[in-house]
């Protein structure tokens, strides 16, 4: 089976293209909310192409890394566009080379549906890790819909998702938070039964995930 810097790899050159129709019907609403009310420094694990430079907070300091060298390159060249400062480096979301609570927060959109179910605790252990104990932790994922119509969707859309993106409807990313030793601030739908933006925060008791141990997918260059 393929890694997902693998299939990052193979799909950047199209990545833009394939996601022009979701971003916008329905990303371009719904990324600014991941922003509202954060400063600071900020990580954007699984930057991707960059898709949510535009909606960086002006005065924020971002940093934005992905496993995958092309989808970087893409990201790269819309850089200069953006009105933040951005800095990008290649790295694994579950195995992140920065000190503990360097960051104010940490996004992630799109990127725990395409992790695999055993590095879904590592990589909200890592957020948890490098955000300041007052920091914040926001997540846009989809989620297996319950109403009939959008399941018989997603199970049409699945084998083609699976393929490319590596992505599955069915990660259990909220439910496994306290594992990682974070707390749920909020959770809700911002695309109907579909789309969930999750808040979250490290435990206020202090306790650190353990689910520190991780199967490394591919190689990685720093
Ligand atoms: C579906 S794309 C989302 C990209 C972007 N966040 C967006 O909203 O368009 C998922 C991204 O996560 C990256 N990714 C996958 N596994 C990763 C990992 N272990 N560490 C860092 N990035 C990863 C992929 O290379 C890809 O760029």
């Amino acid at each position: 089976m393929a890694s997902n810097a693998e299939r990052y790899g193979r799909i950047a050159p199209l990545y833009d293209m394939l996601e022009l129709p979701f971003e916008y019907a329905r990303y371009r609403r719904i990324r600014p909310l991941l922003f509202q009310g954060l400063s600071g420094r900020i990580l954007d694990a699984g930057v991707g192409t960059g898709r949510n430079f535009a909606f960086y907070p002006a005065s924020a300091v971002v940093v934005g890394i992905d496993i995958s060298a092309a989808m970087l390159a893409r990201a790269q060249r819309k850089r200069q566009k953006a009105t933040a400062e951005i800095e990008l480096q290649q790295m694994d979301v579950t195995r992140l080379d920065f000190p503990d609570t360097s960051f104010d927060a940490a996004v992630a959109t799109f990127l725990f549906c395409v992790l695999p179910d055993e590095q879904q605790v590592p990589a909200l252990c890592e957020l948890g890790r490098i955000v300041k104990p007052s920091g914040v932790i926001r997540l846009l994922d989809y989620v297996r819909p319950r109403g009939t119509f959008r399941r018989v969707i997603t199970k049409l859309w699945e084998p083609w998702i699976a393929w490319a993106y590596g992505a599955s409807f069915d990660r259990r990313t909220e439910e496994q938070l306290p594992e990682a030793g974070l707390e749920l601030v909020d959770s809700r739908f911002v695309v109907p039964d579909l789309v969930k933006l999750i808040s979250a925060r490290p435990a206020a008791d202090g306790s650190r995930g353990q689910g520190s141990a991780v199967p490394v997918e591919g190689s990685i260059q720093r």
